[in-house]
């Protein structure tokens, strides 16, 4: 019998319930949402489930706040915690989502210990330490999301800026995903062409910041959350590479040893994602200042592991 894909969602809320929306519609594998809330994840599943007869999906959909239903899940998605409110930084959630981050990964690893896990919650680097911690999983199969996203953002804001299809857009976002992010403008190109060829520099500055500021930006906008279409997807294309050992080239977070001098940190590095979860870290030259600023945001993410430290 042909095996079906199957992935657990942990927070049934705004991302997780989004993810588990696109995944579906992809047909790419069951979902499993789980939440705190009980009956919840059960409503949005349901509603998903009565979708797949107008989009044709036949992606079977459950909720649940019970970790049984997520036994033996290829993938586990965390995206449980509380969101940032306007005013709040990433880091102002890190106690309260150390201890669910904690508390779900310990009960979802139990039942699925050969799951890779992806971790979303935030802070993002120090809750994908936390997830590796507490499932005591390899490090290949423990990774962040967010420089995807990160990537995403540049690169949409370079679309709106020369106005060109975002399908021509490559950009490379690392480091931790905050304030201290580090863009690469020198990876970055629109088929091909180098961006500094197309934008000034006070033009591209002003794009890098709005990139760094990206998440806050919609914060401010939506006044009750935070982002959720942008972080779905950029979840959804990790989840791709995963099942169909696409083995792409992704920015994520991951723990590494020794590459670009950081050391059991996670932060966000090129990695190659295939069905074993990561592949290979890629690494690639970088100018002094750039090492110096992954280095710092790694240095960022390092204090905020020694607070959750406490917590576990
Ligand atoms: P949300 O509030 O809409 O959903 C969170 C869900 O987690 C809620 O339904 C809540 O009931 C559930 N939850 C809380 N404690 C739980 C527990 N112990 N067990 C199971 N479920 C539990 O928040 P949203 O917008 O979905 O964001 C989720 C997290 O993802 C936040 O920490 C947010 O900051 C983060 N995030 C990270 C991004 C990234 O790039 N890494 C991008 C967007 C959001
Ligand atoms: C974002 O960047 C909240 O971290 C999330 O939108």
């Amino acid at each position: 019998m042909l095996k079906r894909n199957k992935v657990t969602i942990i927070g049934a809320g705004h991302v997780g319930a989004t993810a588990a929306q696109r995944l579906s519609e992809k047909e790419i594998s069951d979902v499993v949402l789980i939440d705190i809330a009980s009956d919840m994840p059960k409503g949005k599943a349901l509603d998903l489930s009565e979708a797949a007869p107008i989009y044709g999906y036949d992606s079977h959909l459950t909720g649940s706040a019970s970790y049984e239903d997520t036994a033996n899940s290829d993938i586990i998605v965390i995206t449980s915690g509380i969101p940032r409110k306007p005013g709040m930084s990433r880091d102002d959630l890190l106690r309260v989502n150390a201890k669910i981050v904690k508390e779900v990964t310990a009960k979802a690893a139990e039942k699925s210990p050969e799951a890779i896990l992806i971790v979303v919650s935030n802070p993002l680097d120090a809750m994908t330490y936390v997830a590796h911690k507490v499932s005591g999983f390899n490090k290949e199969r423990v990774i962040g999301m967010a420089g995807v996203l990160d990537a995403a953002r540049f690169s949409a804001f370079l679309s709106m800026e020369l106005n060109v299809s975002v399908e021509n857009i490559q950009t490379l976002v690392l480091g931790g995903h905050g304030d201290s992010m580090v863009p690469l403008p020198r990876y970055t190109t629109i088929s091909g062409i180098p961006v500094t060829e197309l934008l000034p520099k006070d033009r591209l500055d002003a794009i890098l910041k709005r990139t760094r500021d990206g998440g806050a930006e919609i914060v401010k906008l939506l006044k009750t959350g935070s982002a959720y279409y942008a972080p779905s997807a950029a979840i959804i294309e990790m989840i791709e590479s995963i099942l169909k050992d696409k083995k792409k080239i992704l920015p994520c977070s991951a723990l590494c040893t020794g590459e670009y001098n950081v050391k059991d940190l996670f932060v966000g590095v090129p990695v190659k994602l295939g069905n074993r979860g990561i592949d290979q870290i890629i690494q690639i030259q970088l100018t002094t200042e750039e090492e110096a600023r992954l280095k710092s945001s790694a240095m960022t993410v390092q204090s905020l592991c020694k607070i959750v430290d406490e917590v576990l």
